[in-house]
């Protein structure tokens, strides 16, 4: 199977899944970037079995328009009964390393709110330690020089993402040479503390709940290893 398969054949996985787990009231988050789309495209033709979705991003919220399906504002829902996304990086802990596609941000707050974080992936994104993908951090524009003065100070080598503005009005800076990750739960909250900076793209804190994976032995689901 190549690539675009392997992402049909995890988003095919995670909607039996989220069937499972759904009900007419639910509420679905729906991350962002290709693996998502997939998953957006095989959940429309389960709209009519819960309620609504709140997207990660304006893309996804345009596409999950295009099908029919509603899209809340998240003030307008109390909880979030699933969130499915797809990821830059994993690691056997779950620990993830997202906003390849920008929407970090937005990203991280669904999954703050959602009852279940589900990452769905191919297996080109599994690896033993986080950091060969750059860490995207989304920063306040006026901030830009001085946070990534601070990430040198924190040993990595910040490169600003020129011409993106994410859908926050903000700019990204992608850190690179962070491999090999000593504590991925310690450098997200070190980056978080860095004035100017909105949010990194490190999930450790609240890692994924469960993770697929497509390899060309199947579809193999992961809890996080402790
Ligand atoms: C967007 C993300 C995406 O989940 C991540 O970039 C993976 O994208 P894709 O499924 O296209 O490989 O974090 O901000």
């Amino acid at each position: 199977m190549d690539q675009n398969q392997l992402k049909q054949a995890v988003a095919q996985a995670a909607v039996e899944y989220c069937l499972t787990k759904i009900d007419s009231d639910s509420i679905v988050g729906i991350g962002t970037g290709s693996t998502a789309n997939c998953f957006i495209d095989q959940i429309a033709e389960h709209k009519h079995l819960f309620n609504g979705t709140v997207a990660s991003s304006e893309g996804s919220a345009e596409r999950l328009r295009s099908h029919g399906i509603e899209v809340f504002d998240l003030n307008q829902v109390a909880e979030i009964t699933i969130y499915i996304d797809g990821a830059d990086e994993t690691n056997p802990q779950l620990e993830l390393i997202k906003g390849g596609g920008a929407a970090l941000t937005r990203e991280k707050i669904v999954t703050a709110v959602a009852k279940e974080f589900v990452c769905i992936a191919d297996e080109s994104k599994w690896v033993d330690s986080l950091g060969t993908f750059p860490l995207p951090v989304e920063v306040i524009p006026m901030a830009r020089s001085h946070v990534a003065r601070e990430l040198v100070k924190l040993g990595g080598d910040p490169v600003w993402r020129e011409g993106v503005v994410t859908d926050n009005g903000n700019v990204i800076l992608d850190v690179h040479h962070l491999y090999p990750m000593a504590s991925a739960c310690e450098l997200e909250e070190k980056i978080n503390h860095i004035t100017g900076v909105v949010t990194n793209g490190l999930f450790a804190l609240k890692p994924a709940d469960i993770l697929f994976l497509a390899t060309q032995d199947g579809i193999k689901t992961y809890y996080p290893k402790t």
